[in-house]
C-alpha cells in the first residue's frame, strides 16, 4: 500500500528530491498539492520547536501523517546568530544579499568565524513524533564567492570541501555534504526500514 505523507513546504524542489529518493511506496504531497496556501506559524526560537509546531499544525488541518523541516545558519562568533532567524536576519524586507551583508558586518571585529548549518526534520506518523537532524560544519569567509545555490551559500565554506564555498559547488557536490542532505538521508532511511 502506498503511504501518503504531507510535507509542510511550498518548495516543489524539496518535495521532488525526497519523493525521488523514497520511490513509489510513498506519496509525498506539498502544501500546494493539498490546496493549502496560508503560512504555517514558526513562533519559537529553536529549529526543533518550529519544525514540530509546523508538523502539528499540518496534522490538525489535514488529519494525515506529515512532516516539516526547518534549517538555519549558526555562527559561533555571533552567539549562534542568525540561527532560526536566518531567512529574515536583515529585517522584514530581507534578501539573501542583505542578510549576507549584515552577517559580514557583524563579523568584522570577530576572530571566531566558525559556523554550521543545521536542518531538523520533524515527522508526525501514527500519532508519534520523530526528529532527524543534519549538521554541516564550516566557516564564514570575508567576501562572497560563487553563484550557485541560495541564502548564505556564497560566504560559507564547509570543512568537508574546504577549497570552495557552497555557492561554488555543483548541486550534486552540495548534496553529498549538506545539512539538509544529511537530515533527509536519516529520515528516508528510517522511513524505508
Ligand atoms: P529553510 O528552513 O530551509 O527555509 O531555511 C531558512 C533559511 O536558512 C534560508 O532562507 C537561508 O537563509 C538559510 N539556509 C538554509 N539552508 C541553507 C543552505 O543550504 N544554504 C544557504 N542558506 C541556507
Amino acid at each position: 500500500m502506498i503511504q501518503e505523507l504531507i510535507f509542510a513546504t511550498g518548495n516543489a524542489n524539496k518535495v521532488s528530491e525526497i519523493q525521488s529518493i523514497l520511490g513509489d511506496k510513498f506519496s509525498i504531497k506539498s502544501l500546494k498539492d493539498i490546496g493549502f496556501s496560508q503560512e504555517l506559524e514558526e513562533p519559537f526560537d529553536t529549529l526543533e520547536a518550529n519544525a514540530k509546531t509546523k508538523a502539528e499544525q499540518l496534522k490538525e488541518i489535514t488529519g494525515k501523517d506529515c512532516f516539516a523541516e526547518d534549517s538555519g545558519l549558526f555562527i559561533n562568533g555571533l552567539n549562534g546568530e542568525p540561527g532560526v532567524y536566518s531567512a529574515r536576519y536583515s529585517g522584514a524586507d530581507a534578501t539573501d544579499s542583505r542578510n549576507i551583508e549584515l552577517v559580514l558586518k557583524n563579523l568584522e571585529d570577530k576572530e571566531n568565524r566558525s559556523a554550521y548549518f543545521k536542518t531538523v526534520i520533524h515527522l508526525l506518523k501514527n500519532g508519534k513524533h520523530y526528529q532527524f537532524t543534519g549538521i554541516c560544519e564550516g566557516k564564514i569567509i570575508p567576501n562572497p564567492i560563487g553563484d550557485n545555490g541560495f541564502g548564505y551559500d556564497p560566504i560559507f565554506i564547509a570543512n568537508d570541501i574546504p577549497e570552495r564555498t557552497f555557492a561554488q559547488l555543483t548541486k550534486e557536490e552540495k548534496n553529498t555534504i549538506s545539512h539538509r542532505a544529511k537530515a533527509t538521508k536519516k529520515f528516508v532511511e528510517w522511513l524505508k526500514k
